[in-house]
């Protein structure tokens, strides 16, 4: 295929927060964005090390350190920091990480975040490893979708991009999701080098399983210096590319208000068939940006692509009031950046703390 270089548009300039009116709802930023969905990563382990986001070279040179148990929120931490969000308004929580799955206890986390009253859709990014022995007791414990990465359909490739991964698990474990009535999306990071000879067969594979395939551009995050901006394939060439095999795609109106960032198209031929795509560096996305991440140490980050946060964690454990805690959620919100800035500035910190 050839490469397509599109330029990034819409880079925005850094500006300082606040330019806009506070309202005086906590949940509704200086931009008039409401905060609808919470990204909570329950730890910043992983049993995969996948290139783009966790690379071994990074473990070994020293680069990456995890953070001790104490430091991490407990169950009881995130529960009570859910509630006060979902008294604010908050509706959907992503359990991400590092990988969810390997954080002990994780099918009684998700019955104690779907029990809080004000959630309506628990939900979970996982790398499938050990998903199809949790697929069931995760649904009866009230998770309702899971999007699982799948970046190759070559279980060599795949062993390579993840350094420990194997992709017939995974894919045994997206089907048992399925089975368990799940809805499943997969995840693939689009790159040159790696995976641009399969982005129509990583579509067929997911519809065939009754999963929704995504594409994500690459963002560089500081751990993503191992791939150069010119390995990104943009979401107009992903497009391209179905389209010469499946047809013209036409905008699939999946949206709903506590939907992720993917823009979701279908096969104009046939719709049933849909795919989502994050693109979030040649197609902004962030002026209906309606979530905040919350790490596993408890920091509250307002944009992906920045670094600035707010730790709910000291609120708790020195001790403060739901109206402390609400205070400094407000905090972070008021602060909440336009969009990010990934080409001008990556942030510091590595996907695998925040959970993408
Ligand atoms: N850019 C884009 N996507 C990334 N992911 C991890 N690191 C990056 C990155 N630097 C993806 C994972 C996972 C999703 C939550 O984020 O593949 O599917
Ligand atoms: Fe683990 Fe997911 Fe990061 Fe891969 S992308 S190292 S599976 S957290």
């Amino acid at each position: 295929m050839a490469r397509v270089h599109l330029p990034v548009v819409d880079a925005r300039p850094e500006r300082p927060a606040g330019q806009g009116t506070v309202t005086g709802d906590p949940l509704v930023d200086t931009f008039a964005r409401r905060i609808r969905y919470l990204r909570v990563s329950v730890t910043d382990r992983c049993n995969y090390r996948c290139s783009y986001c966790m690379p071994e070279t990074l473990e070994k040179s020293g680069g990456l350190s995890f953070q001790p148990r104490s430091a991490i929120l407990s169950f009881e931490e995130i529960e009570q920091i859910v509630a006060v969000f979902a008294d604010l308004g908050v509706r959907k929580v992503r359990l991400t990480g590092g990988e969810p799955t390997v954080r002990h206890g994780i099918v009684d986390l998700v019955r104690r975040v779907a029990r809080v009253p004000g959630i309506e859709q628990v939900v979970m990014t996982t790398n499938g490893h050990l998903l199809a022995d949790l697929a069931v007791p995760l649904r009866d414990a009230g998770l309702t979708a899971i999007n699982v990465s799948v970046d190759t359909l070559d279980a060599g490739r795949f062993r390579e991009i993840t350094s420990r991964g194997d992709l017939p698990r995974v894919l045994a474990g997206i089907d048992a999701a399925v089975a368990a009535g799940l809805r499943v999306k997969t995840n693939a990071v689009a790159l040159h080098g790696i995976n641009e000879t399969e982005l129509v067969a990583l579509c067929e594979d997911a519809w065939a399983r009754g999963a929704t395939p995504r594409f994500i551009e690459h963002m560089p995050m500081s751990d993503g210096a191992l791939y150069d901006s010119s390995q990104r394939i943009s979401a107009a060439v992903i497009r391209r590319t179905l389209e010469e095999v499946h047809g013209p795609l036409v905008p699939a109106e999946t949206r709903n208000p506590d939907a992720g960032p993917a823009r979701y198209w279908a096969l104009a031929n046939d719709p049933a068939k849909e795919l989502g795509i994050i693109s979030a560096m040649t197609e902004h996305f962030c002026d209906d940006c309606n979530r905040l991440r919350l790490t596993a140490i408890g920091e509250l980050h307002a944009c992906l692509g920045h670094d600035d946060a707010v730790s709910l964690r000291d609120v708790i454990r020195s001790g403060g009031s739901r109206e402390d805690l609400v205070r400094a959620i407000a905090g972070a919100v008021s602060g909440k950046r336009a969009g990010h800035v990934f080409e001008a500035k990556a942030p510091a910190k590595h996907m695998i703390g925040i959970g993408g």
